[in-house]
């Protein structure tokens, strides 16, 4: 690990994409649901768990996690993104929740207490590490022996078609950046299933699982919502920020398309989303 370690998520996350996030941080949350679920089933999180929330962003999984463990459990929740968290902290003030702790940190480098939580979990937080095997080793220890570990994470771009379809349509008017290679830093990082077992296995974890789940990710509760997503938050939302003209009008109208093709009677767009949820147990 160098100072460098990490550097550019960390802007990535400060940076105009991580304010788009917390400002969206109520429709992030409907579209994620499903796989909030997954993660906290599949971690069992129930009353009096000590609870790590990893990448926890505008905290919409902490707030669930705070009302499982419940009256005596907590949950601490890590994030190097300041107006992420704002908006967590904000939003668990909103709710009244006083077992919830947020901290403004770097995962791989903090320091956190030997066996001082009974499951660790995240959704979509954990494919951002420059090494997430060094990371993964230095965050085991903080689980209580037996301790449970339960991760969220994209499978391939292929399968994801919430954030490849709009992406697929508009390329052609957009200049794209490369994308990250399949072990940078990035949101399909995680997406093998050998790459993972390696990283967590390294880590010291053991009866690593992997489980599908496969699910219509609705992209906003109407059309003009959908494409907000989209235009703001999503792979697009870097090359439209600087395209002007015909090229751009051309960019919407193809994205626009797409989503109106994918929005149901009740007027909510879906598109595929598929996840893994590992799952994995500290020595
Ligand atoms: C795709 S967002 C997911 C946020 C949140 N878990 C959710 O589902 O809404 C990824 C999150 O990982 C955080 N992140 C990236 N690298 C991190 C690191 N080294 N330590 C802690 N958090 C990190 C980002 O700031 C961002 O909030």
């Amino acid at each position: 690990m160098t100072d460098e370690t990490n550097m550019d998520q960390i802007e990535f996350w400060n940076g105009d994409h991580g304010t788009s996030w917390a400002r969206y941080a109520d429709i992030v949350d409907i579209m994620f649901d499903e796989i909030t679920q997954a993660v906290l089933d599949a971690a069992a999180i129930s009353t009096g768990d000590r609870v790590l929330d990893l990448g926890c962003g505008s905290g919409g999984t902490t707030l669930a996690i705070a009302d499982k463990v419940t009256p005596i459990g907590s949950v601490t929740a890590i994030d190097v993104s300041s107006p992420m968290l704002e908006r967590a902290q904000h939003r668990a003030d909103a709710a009244g929740i006083v077992n919830a702790t947020f901290v403004l940190g770097d995962a791989s480098v903090y320091p956190f207490a030997e066996h001082s939580f009974d499951a660790m979990v995240s959704r979509l937080g954990a494919m951002f590490f420059d090494d997430p095997e060094y990371t993964f080793r230095r965050m085991v220890p903080a689980l209580d022996s037996g301790g449970r570990l339960a991760l969220g994470v994209w499978r391939g771009p292929s399968e994801n078609l919430w954030a490849m379809g709009p992406v697929a349509a508009a390329k052609e008017f957009l200049e794209m950046p490369p994308r990250p290679g399949p072990e940078e830093p990035g949101p399909f990082s995680f997406a093998d299933p050998d790459r993972v077992r390696s990283i967590l296995g390294a880590a010291g974890l053991t009866d690593i699982d992997l489980a599908p789940l496969d699910f219509q990710v609705p992209l906003g509760r109407t059309l003009e919502e959908a494409l907000n997503f989209a235009m703001e938050m999503g792979p697009l939302s870097a090359p439209l920020s600087t395209v002007t003209g015909d090229n751009r009008q051309k960019a919407i109208a193809a994205i626009t398309e797409v989503l109106k093709a994918n929005q149901a009677e009740d007027g909510i767009v879906r598109l595929a989303g598929a996840c893994w949820i590992i799952t994995a147990r500290a020595p």
